[in-house]
């Protein structure tokens, strides 16, 4: 299982930052799978440093720039060099505020020339009956990812967070059989773009509220490599408990 803990702005203390950090440490040595943290960038800095512990740091997002007179920017160089391993690109909120899919394709080759394993979020705004979300699937999936090597292609993990499920309970997140069938046909989009064992070996992730309450039977029988979470992972007794279920 990988547990990819998408802080967002909801941590705004360092106090609590340092909390998260100690659980995710602790919890990482018995869990079965990896952790992976995605600060806000001025947490990262003051975590990631020189770090050696069982769990990872993911940027929330990489700059479309490369440097130079950007006041306010965060570049894929500067995460990896404070720390980072991984770096979530195109995440719904992201894409909400201006990233179209040609941004997320150049985000992505950003993190891939500086070392940064990106998370790629993709997930539809809605689900209809004649299936139209799963050709929006394969357009998110395809537009990342034409622009890069195959190699760099087998470089990523998938995270499929519909946006119709994020940020809220355990109750709307969605059906283990929806989720199931969708994992398949992302496996079969990745098999066209990577031809090969590469696809299979993609992780597959799912975010829309992953809760205590739902994670373990999200995982049994859906085919997903853990899961992308968002506000369950900035509350510390909630991201403890969590963990938890899969230790
Ligand atoms: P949520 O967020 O767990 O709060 O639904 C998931 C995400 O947006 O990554």
């Amino acid at each position: 299982m990988i547990i990819a803990a998408n802080w967002k702005a909801y941590v705004e203390e360092y106090a609590r930052a340092k909390k998260l950090v100690a659980i995710a440490k602790r919890r990482a040595r018995d869990l079965n799978g990896s952790v992976i943290l995605a600060p806000p960038a001025p947490f990262l800095g003051a975590f990631a440093p020189g770090n050696r512990s069982a769990i990872a740091f993911a940027a929330q997002d990489v700059s479309l720039t490369t440097g130079g007179a950007h006041t306010g920017e965060a570049t894929a160089q500067a995460y990896a060099a404070a720390g980072a391993t991984y770096a979530i690109v195109g995440h719904s909120e992201r894409r909400a505020a201006g990233d179209t899919d040609a941004v997320v394709a150049e985000k992505l080759a950003h993190a891939h020339a500086h070392e940064l394993t990106p998370i790629l979020c993709i997930g539809e705004r809605e689900r209809d009956s004649e299936g139209r979300y799963l050709s929006f699937i394969r357009e998110e999936l395809t537009a990342a990812l034409d622009s890069r090597s195959q190699k760099e292609r087998a470089r990523i993990i998938v995270a499929y967070e519909p946006i119709w499920a994020i940020g809220k309970t355990a109750a709307d997140a969605i059906a283990a059989t929806d989720l199931a069938e969708m994992v398949a046909y992302i496996r079969k989009v990745l098999g066209e773009l990577l031809p090969g064992k590469g696809a299979e070996r993609v992780p597959i992730l799912y975010g829309g509220s992953v809760e205590p309450a739902n994670a373990r039977d999200l995982a049994a029988s859906t085919g997903i490599d853990g899961f992308l979470v968002g506000h369950v992972s900035a509350d510390p007794d909630s991201f403890a408990a969590l963990l938890r279920q899969f230790s």
